[in-house]
């Protein structure tokens, strides 16, 4: 028998992994074989396989043995590209939108949407793209992005591609969601779908954990797996292919991400930054954001429980935070910052969560939780900063840009982010110098991408109705 043969017989199979699994005390997640029928354990074969036992050890022992640093770090605040009204602000931007135009008009820039993540705050059934957020239209979170992209493609007479990331949980769904819309008018060869990996979860003591009896607990491993998902699945030679030097990543959640932003695009491209991040002002020192700043020196994110109360209270000369700067996690990625990352065998700090996860308990019966009793592992995409040569933080405005729907229902929910829409269209509105009626209202990406293109467009009969449903 061939190798090949030899490797695909259950048993064989079986018999390389067994030690392994005993040597890292995780031979418990083979209790039910000999109950499991040929496809099922074919499947919990073709899961373990997957698994890089060693990295998992060495993941759950960073995590379960992280203890509080003998000294805390230094924080500093991070130096931004402030936002401003002055005729010197506004020159700034006006030369960094040219940068970013003409890299836009040379097709030189990707949009990055990372969507894999499951969305358990929000309880939604499909994946969060799906999620109706338009007050008028019930426009999609897909929609708002990929309406995006198409207008820029359109306002830039450029072929711009659009790589969109899923977990295996929703990537039928989310490819689904892209058929039924005739992929929102944009060109489907522009659109890619990638599938980011996956981790196990584990118990306290780092034990492997089923969901079924032939099945292990996974979950995506965090939007810092998109590294390594854009290389495994192609896309990144795809986007040299193409001639990409920019990555534009934002996440689905936030449909007022202004997806291709010139000035930002022109920001990081005339710094020769790696890796660049939007930032808004913080609305008070106890907001639960992370905050950009230096941590010993490097620059990264102080996630909230970390930064002191005092420090998160101080103010600067002009009576604004000084530690301000919240992270709304939309990043420029300069693709040779990729390469560098991956060809240095990235390894991304590993992150803790403990949730609840019902799982298969010795007896065969399955439990659901109502403690957490799992820690699930995940990458972040921000713990990429510190190692970025150089590294743009721009602020812009809050009430444009950033609309988070993270929650059903309180902060950050579809309700916030629907007054927001609408917010904006009122402001649209009044600076066309137009009454502002009551009630939802909602500019379409396709109409207008901004406040400038909006009163502009308004005066034109050709550029479709405000609403242009999704
Ligand atoms: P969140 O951190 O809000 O996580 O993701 P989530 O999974 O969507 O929601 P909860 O925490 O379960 O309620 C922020 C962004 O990162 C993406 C999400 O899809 C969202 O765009 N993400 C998150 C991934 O693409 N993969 C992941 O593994 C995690």
């Amino acid at each position: 028998m061939s190798d090949s043969l030899a490797a695909t017989d259950p048993g064989t199979r079986l018999a390389a992994l067994r030690p392994r699994l005993a040597d890292h005390g995780q031979e418990h997640v083979l209790r039910f074989w000999d109950e499991l029928d040929d496809t099922e354990r074919g499947i919990l074969l073709d899961e373990l396989e997957a698994l890089d036992l060693e990295r998992l050890a060495t993941m759950v022992a960073e995590v379960t043995g992280r203890t509080a640093a003998a000294t805390a770090p230094a924080l500093e605040p991070a130096a931004l590209i402030e936002l401003g009204d002055s005729a010197a602000h506004r020159q700034r931007d006006a030369e960094a939108r040219e940068v970013g135009e003409s890299l836009l008009r040379a097709g030189k820039v990707a949009a990055f949407l990372v969507a894999g993540g499951q969305g358990t705050r929000l309880g939604y059934d499909g994946p969060k793209g799906r999620f109706p957020v338009g007050p008028v239209t019930g426009r999609s979170l897909f929609a708002y992005h990929s309406h995006r992209v198409l207008a820029a493609c359109r306002r830039y007479d450029a072929e711009l591609p659009y790589f969109v990331m899923t977990s295996r949980a929703n990537h039928d769904d989310t490819v689904a969601a892209f058929h039924e819309a005739g992929f929102f008018g944009l060109d489907p060869d522009l659109v890619t779908f990638l599938t980011q990996g996956m981790l196990p979860a584990v118990d306290r003591d780092g034990r492997l954990l089923l969901a079924e009896r032939g099945r292990l607990a996974l979950s995506p491993d965090g939007h810092g797996g998109c590294f390594t998902a854009l290389e495994r699945s192609g896309a990144l030679d795809d986007m040299a292919r193409r001639g990409i030097e920019q990555v534009f990543y934002f996440q689905v959640d936030n449909p007022l991400a202004q997806v291709f932003d010139p000035v930002f695009i022109g920001h990081h491209a005339l710094a020769g930054a790696e890796m660049s991040t939007k930032v808004v002002p913080k609305s008070e020192p106890g907001e639960k954001v992370g905050v950009l700043g230096l941590i010993d020196g490097a620059l990264g994110v102080i996630e909230y429980s970390d930064l002191d109360p005092a420090l998160a209270a101080e103010r600067d000369d002009e009576g604004r935070l000084r530690f301000r700067a919240g992270n709304i996690a939309i990043h420029m990625i300069a693709l040779s910052f990729i390469r560098r990352l991956l060809s240095g065998g990235l390894s991304l700090p590993v992150h803790r969560a403990d949730k609840q996860v019902p799982s298969v308990a010795p007896d065969g019966t399955t439990t659901a939780p109502s403690e957490p009793n799992a820690i699930k592992l995940e990458m972040f995409v921000f713990d990429a900063l510190p190692l970025a040569a150089r590294a743009v933080t721009q602020e812009v405005r809050r009430e444009d840009e950033f609309a988070p729907v993270k929650n059903a229902g309180g902060p950050d929910s579809p309700a916030t982010a629907r007054d927001l829409l609408v917010g904006q269209a009122r402001r649209w509105l009044a600076a066309a110098g137009l009454s502002v009626p009551d009630g939802p209202l909602e500019v379409g990406p396709l109409f207008a991408l901004d406040q400038d293109e909006f009163v502009a467009n308004l005066v034109r009969g050709d550029v479709g109705p405000i609403y242009d449903r999704a």
